[in-house]
């Protein structure tokens, strides 16, 4: 019977990093996983799939519609969907390829099968019908999450779809129906949409985006609409009817009221996600989890079963990849002895749209609720010099600052490249910066970056270029 320190079941960004910090640390290491490939959702039916679809998509949608502007003439592209799915295969199995050489690398033992806590110290893992049980002195859970369903509405991965089945269809809809206008919904909306589908989302809320700062919300929709994007909020889809050759989708009132139809060739539902906590045998290993399902734990990850730790999407908080890799690096330390930490104020997200949308720290409303003394500063993307050159000016940054302290709450940006200049807001939140600090630090000329030092100069009232 194999000896491990470590045991880590799953192979997302939580598992496989924590692994690769904890032989970093001298443990010996083995992961557990069910599927086939490693990488867990991310790199096969999430993060990595949908951003190689939206970098395709927005190359034929510029191609079609941006490149004659700038003196570039090319004919009409033609899509070759097969060679886009292909291109998204590709960077797939590059990245999985990664982190199978993490693993020889770092010297950490992959058992390909689905793992049980068997107790204290206990893994069992089985596949093919065989099962063998594995000694360690430590556990970490990190099984990720699976799509939330619509009661009634049975997902066939062809027709009515999760993300999984909306990353590989094997056409372009002519309508596509979206339930749910949150993170999936815009982004895989946004990759049929520019390939040609009629894109109508359906939202239970009376915004998109919840969780994100009303007024980059708003704007985000406006910019959404011009693109082609129809929404219908405070609605909710209750029935699909498969029986025709169009499915036909049943969509009332949130809030109850006379119901109507709408036909589509595909429907996405993307209502969120639940913890996935199948086939680990927790209730009988004793393993406590929270009333929404998922697995109980305490500041420093550890369950309610010595020994057993548990992170990423299968733990409360944002289910994000880079949310899961440090808490997978936070746990390694800690089981080493060492104090491993997460700062949850400064957690970044990104929607990988045109424009991006990105965001790190508290939202106004957040501010407003807390009932804090808070200074806006804001500025937009059509007084940014390399901004108007481009001729890409939707969009504007916000920063929101302590009234008192000027220390910098929270960071919120609709723009292109939104999802890289949202870091320099995170490193000054981590370090407990201020708008100051940040409109005293120089930027290179001419950037998209300058705009996030006008937005802090704009805290003190003093932009430049506004
Ligand atoms: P997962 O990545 O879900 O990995 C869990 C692994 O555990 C899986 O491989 C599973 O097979 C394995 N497993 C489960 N049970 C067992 C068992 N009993 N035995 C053995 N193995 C088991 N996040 C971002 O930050 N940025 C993005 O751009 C982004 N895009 C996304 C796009 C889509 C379409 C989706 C669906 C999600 C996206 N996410 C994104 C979210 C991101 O994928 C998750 O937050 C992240 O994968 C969570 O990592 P994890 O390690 O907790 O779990
Ligand atoms: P989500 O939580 O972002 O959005 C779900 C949306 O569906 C919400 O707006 C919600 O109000 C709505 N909704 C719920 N029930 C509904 C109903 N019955 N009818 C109509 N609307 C309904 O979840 P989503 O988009 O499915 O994504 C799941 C997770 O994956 C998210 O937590 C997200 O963090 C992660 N993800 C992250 C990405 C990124 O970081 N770029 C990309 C894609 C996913």
């Amino acid at each position: 019977m194999a000896t491990y320190d470590l045991v880590v079941i799953g192979t997302g960004p939580g598992g496989y990093v924590c692994a690769v910090r904890a032989s970093q640390l001298g443990m010996k290491v083995a992961v557990v996983e069910k599927n086939a490939t490693l990488g867990g959702t991310c790199l096969n039916v999430g993060c990595m799939p949908s951003k190689a679809l939206l970098h395709a998509s927005e190359m034929f949608e510029e191609a079609g519609h941006s490149f004659a502007k700038m003196g570039v003439s090319v004919s009409s592209p033609k899509l070759d969907l097969p060679a886009m799915m292909n291109f998204k295969q590709q960077g797939i199995d590059g990245n999985v390829k990664g982190v199978e050489f993490l693993m020889k690398k770092n010297k950490i033992d992959v058992l390909k099968g689905t793992g049980k806590i068997l107790g204290t110290g206990k893994v069992e893992v089985s596949a093919d019908g065989k099962s063998q049980t594995i000694e360690t002195k430590n556990i970490v859970i990190a099984t990720g999450s699976d799509i939330a369903r619509l009661k009634g509405i049975e997902i066939d991965e062809k027709r009515i779809v999760s993300s999984t089945g909306a990353l590989s269809l094997d056409k372009v809809p002519g309508k596509l129906l979206i339930v749910g206008a949150g993170v999936i919904g815009l982004e895989l909306g946004s990759v049929w949409k520019r390939l040609g589908a009629e894109v109508v989302v359906v939202e239970f809320l009376d915004r998109i985006l919840p969780g994100m700062d009303g007024e980059i919300a708003k704007q985000f929709q406006r910019i959404l609409e011009k693109q082609g994007f129809a929404f219908k909020l405070g609605a909710k889809v209750t029935a699909v009817d498969t029986s025709g050759k169009t499915l036909k989708a049943t969509i009332e009132p949130a809030a109850g009221g006379t119901a109507e139809t709408l036909e589509a060739d595909v429907v996405l539902v993307a209502i969120g996600r639940v913890p996935f906590t199948d086939a680990l045998g927790l209730k009988e290993a004793g393993v406590a989890l929270d009333p929404r399902g998922r697995v109980q734990i305490d500041p420093h990850f550890a369950t309610s079963v010595k020994g057993v730790y548990a992170i990423g999407d299968v733990v409360a908080g944002p289910m994000l990849a880079h949310k899961a890799e440090d808490e997978g690096v936070a746990v390694a330390e800690i089981i080493a002895g060492q104090a491993g930490h997460v700062n949850y104020d400064v957690i970044p997200g990104v929607v990988y749209t045109t424009p991006e949308v990105s965001s790190v720290g508290k939202t106004e409303e957040e501010l407003k609720q807390a009932g804090v003394a808070y200074t806006v500063g804001k500025f937009p993307f059509t007084a940014n010099g390399r901004s108007k050159v481009n001729q890409t000016t939707d969009g504007f940054v916000k920063i929101l600052a302590d009234a008192k302290t000027d220390r910098v709450l929270g960071v919120h940006i609709i723009g292109r490249e939104a999802g890289e200049l949202i870091h320099e807001a995170c490193v000054l939140m981590e370090f407990g910066g201020s708008a100051e600090d940040l409109a005293r630090t120089c930027h290179a000329h001419p950037t998209r970056s300058e705009a996030v030092k006008e937005a802090a100069l704009a805290v003190g009232k003093r932009a430049i270029h506004m």
